[in-house]
């Protein structure tokens, strides 16, 4: 399947997507996702993200399986970018949220990112395991920060990926080919 950046024609499959969502996966992405005009202002190329999604089939308006955003901080942290990833809860275990996180760290080497970030809840294991193998790695653990839906406290952790220090690890999970050029 394959990551596309998003246009104007995948703004209602997406749009269904994020409203088929579990609210706590929504909590994930922070904006205000199931709000149809937030979401045509980024096909339309508003705000500071990239973003890309998979959608089944050829047809563009066919149903989103995944979707990844890169935001570029301001000021002082404009060299950083803020991953925010979620796949279909249908779709998990098959690689898509892999290819979709490969897919963001190509595009934000590409942009001239030095750091890129991601938040993630402790226990969560599949995305600890996806983000470390693309080399991030854990920087702040903020304790008590999330408050589920039974409003229980869990720990948030922030992982961080520094380009140049895990360039010869990027190397090693193919990025220097994705990327086209040797980075080893
Ligand atoms: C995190 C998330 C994107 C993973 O998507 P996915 O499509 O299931 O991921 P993949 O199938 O590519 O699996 C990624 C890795 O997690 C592992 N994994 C998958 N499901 C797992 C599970 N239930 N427990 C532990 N590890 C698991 C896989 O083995 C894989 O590791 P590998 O490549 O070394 O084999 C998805 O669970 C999700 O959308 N979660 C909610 C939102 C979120 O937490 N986003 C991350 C922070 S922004």
């Amino acid at each position: 399947m394959d990551v596309v950046e998003l246009g104007e024609a995948h703004c209602d499959a997406l749009l269904r997507f994020f409203r088929s969502l579990p609210e706590e996966d929504l909590t994930f992405i922070e904006e205000q996702v199931t709000d149809p005009d937030v979401v045509r202002s980024w096909a339309s190329g508003g705000g500071s993200a990239r973003r890309f999604v998979t959608v089944d089939g050829d047809d563009p308006g066919g149903d989103v399986a995944g979707y990844v955003a890169i935001r570029r901080l301001t000021g002082w942290s404009s060299h950083v970018g803020e991953v925010r990833l979620v796949v279909s809860p249908a779709r998990r275990g098959s690689g898509l949220g892999r290819a979709l996180a490969r897919h963001a760290l190509v595009t934000a080497v590409g942009d001239g990112l030095t750091k890129l970030v991601v938040e993630v809840v402790a226990e969560q294991g599949s995305a600890l395991a996806l983000f470390t193998g693309l080399g991030f790695t854990g920087e702040a653990l903020l304790r008590d920060h999330v408050r589920d839906r039974e409003g229980q406290l869990r720990d948030l952790m922030v992982l961080a990926h520094h380009v140049d220090e895990t360039w010869s690890g990027m190397a090693t999970v193919g990025l220097d080919e994705a990327l086209g050029q040797d980075l080893s």
